[in-house]
């Protein structure tokens, strides 16, 4: 019987990863709006980490930001890079740079760390004190730093 479950699914479970990486039809503008919108939310919850490590620390407020930053992390931002829109503007121009769409190999092993480290970060916060929290997180931002150096270009 299990194995019978096991087989009826692998179909579903092939689909569902197949989601997963191509993103769903949509005008180029509404790709880079929605990736220009998640790398927002990171910022977002990026700085509340950043506040919740100041001083007292806040780790109910640590928990809350971690873990949606693991879960945009892993969303699969990268899948919304894809060819037409390497130019035109979502809620404004994009920032890409045009290496993203080369280099798509680098990209997606950067959007890779991010999303571990993100991960890491989120399992480490309702257990570990304040220091061990904060070198992870200073993991995470590194990751947005270099995928930034090599991919984005100004605002
Ligand atoms: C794998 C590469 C990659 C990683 C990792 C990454 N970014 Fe970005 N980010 C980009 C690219 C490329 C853009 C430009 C998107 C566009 O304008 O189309 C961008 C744009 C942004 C923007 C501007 C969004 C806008 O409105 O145009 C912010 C803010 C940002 N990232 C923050 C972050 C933060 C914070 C992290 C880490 C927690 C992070 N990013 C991680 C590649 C990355």
């Amino acid at each position: 019987m299990k194995k019978f479950v096991q087989f009826a699914l692998l179909p579903l479970m092939v689909t569902a990863s197949l989601a997963a990486v191509a993103a769903p039809a949509a005008k180029p503008e509404k790709l880079i709006q929605w990736r220009q919108s998640a790398y927002r939310v990171a910022e977002w919850n990026v700085a509340r980490l950043k506040a919740a490590l100041e001083g007292q620390y806040d780790k109910e407020e640590a928990v809350a930001a971690a873990n949606a930053l693991e879960g945009i992390a892993g969303s699969g931002i990268e899948s919304l890079f894809v060819p037409g829109t390497e130019q035109g503007k979502g809620w404004h121009e994009t920032s890409a740079k045009p290496e993203a769409f080369k280099d798509t190999k680098r990209f997606a092993e950067l959007s890779l760390s991010f999303s571990k480290e993100a991960a890491e970060l989120a399992k480490l916060v309702p257990a570990a004190d304040q220091s061990a929290v904060k070198a992870q997180f200073g993991k995470v931002t590194r990751t947005c730093k270099t995928c930034h150096d090599a991919f984005k270009g100004k605002d």
